[in-house]
């Protein structure tokens, strides 16, 4: 971070103070407001974060006015066309692609630690069949801290290593797993001649019963949503996973955290609102009435995959997305689907809509990404915790990058206090 030489000046009370401006290397000045509260006895007030930096990073770059995002200076676009999910693992971990010697190293650590401890399936039985797969996440995650010690220190960069490499490789395996046992079916174990999407696709639909063999077009299309998910910059549940790691909580704890948070419809759980929404419209002449909803500020209902705090352009995400969806229905040999058929008439008729123009709400990730879902066999339920396995390698790049700041101290907000002053107890008979 770039300390200029520039000063804001706050005059309060008659009083003036100094706030240094922080240069990034791209994006907005910050005001350095750290020694305000010591110095002026005051707080800013910003609940929702609209116009605060929580913290300085090198790992990912969102510009939402021209709709870029860049993973440690990499264009989404060029990485989705010319990478694959474990190259972008390592860059976002790492900081820079990997030679080939260093691709080959980390594709072979994360294959081998694929597999789970065989007692920790034994969690996914005390939960109801129908229990959403997010709820076994959040479950079995955190309880991996119960069975891994060896990666619970986090003040050991070995054990931070391992642990990142534990999550990135078993989060598939443990997704997997919630989607057979939701579904009643025996869980299929890892295999180590696959690559990481064949291997997810396998453990999600192959069954004992007959040979199962990944589609390489569906892998790959698999691969790059994994990519196009795999971190955000400081997003609701990235900012938690920072938040519960700043208290020293172990990375599987962290990791559950952020899984809970993603969870939310406003968030991850966006893709499986936003599928549901399109199926409830149903057919392209019921849209007028789902967009006058959306614009009525009466009615709660907000069009799901649409709008974003960042993007104020096209979510170049979506975009992506958006030609994925084409090639991966035309592969399955699925013409006229009318839920896309409805998406994209939903798209074009509310970037035309002065509502959403002014307000600037594009389609976000979540727009298009459960029609492809959909589409490969998966059922609504599944689409966040594909979510959630994706962003995994962000969360812990986030985590791993908090850690390393020897500046670091936990999180801990302040607040604008309205309630009542101090007051007497009350004995009961004077109330
Ligand atoms: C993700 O942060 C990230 O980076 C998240 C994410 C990631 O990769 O981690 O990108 C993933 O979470 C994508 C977003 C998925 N969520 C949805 O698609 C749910 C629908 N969208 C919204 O609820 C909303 O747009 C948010 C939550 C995404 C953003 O909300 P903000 O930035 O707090 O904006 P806001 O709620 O203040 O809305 C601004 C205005 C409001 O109108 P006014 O009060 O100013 O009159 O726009 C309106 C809102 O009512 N608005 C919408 C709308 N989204 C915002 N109106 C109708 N439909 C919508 N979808």
């Amino acid at each position: 971070m770039a300390e200029t030489q520039r000063v804001a000046t706050l005059t309060l009370d008659g009083k003036t103070y100094e706030l240094p401006v922080l240069s990034p290397t791209v994006g907005p000045d910050v005001l350095d407001i750290r020694k305000l509260y010591g110095q002026a006895d005051v707080f800013t007030f910003d609940p929702g974060f609209t116009s605060t930096a929580a913290c300085e990073s090198e790992i990912t770059y969102i510009d939402g006015d021209k709709g870029e995002l860049l993973y440690r200076g990499y264009p989404i676009e060029q990485l989705a066309e010319k990478s694959h999910y474990l190259e972008v693992c390592y860059l976002l971990l790492n900081g820079e692609l990997p030679n080939e010697k260093q691709m080959n190293d980390f594709e072979y650590r994360i294959t081998r630690h694929t597999m789970l401890h065989e007692q920790i399936l034994m969690f996914f039985r005390g939960f109801r069949r129908d229990s959403h797969p997010m709820a076994t996440m959040v479950g079995v995650v955190g309880a991996m801290s119960s069975f891994y010690h060896d990666s619970l220190d986090i003040n050991d960069p070995w054990q931070r290593e391992v642990a990142a490499m534990r999550m990135i490789a078993k989060l598939p395996t443990i997704a997997a797993m919630a989607y057979k046992y939701s579904i009643g079916q025996p869980m299929v174990y890892p295999r180590n001649d696959l690559d990481y999407a064949s291997n997810f696709l396998h453990m999600c639909f192959s069954v004992p019963a007959e040979p199962y063999v990944v589609k390489p077009e569906l892998a790959k299309a698999m691969d790059r949503i994994m990519m196009l998910h795999a971190d955000h910059e400081q997003n609701a549940s990235t900012s938690t996973v920072r938040l519960a790691g700043s208290s020293g909580a172990n990375p599987f704890a962290c990791i559950a955290a952020g899984i809970a948070c993603l969870w939310g419809p406003a968030h991850g759980g966006a893709n499986q609102a936003c599928l549901e929404m399109l199926r409830e419209i149903g057919s392209v002449d019921r849209i007028p009435e789902y967009i006058a909803r959306a614009k009525d500020k009466n009615d709660p209902f907000r069009l799901m995959g649409f709008g974003h705090r960042v993007y104020k352009n096209f979510d170049p995400r979506a975009k992506v997305m958006k030609e994925s969806a084409d090639e991966v229905l035309d592969l399955l040999g699925i013409h006229d689907n009318p839920i896309l058929q409805v998406a994209k008439e939903l798209e074009k008729i509310a970037l035309e809509d002065d509502y959403f123009v002014s307000k600037k709400l594009y389609p976000n990730v979540d727009f298009y990404s459960g029609i492809i879902l959909e589409a490969m066999g998966f059922p609504t339920a599944m689409f966040t915790p594909i979510f959630a396995l994706s962003r995994t390698v962000g969360w812990i790049s986030q985590w791993k990058e908090m850690l390393g700041d020897p500046t670091g101290k936990i999180g801990r907000p302040r607040q604008l206090y309205t309630g009542l002053p101090a007051r007497d107890y009350r004995e009961v008979k004077d109330r």
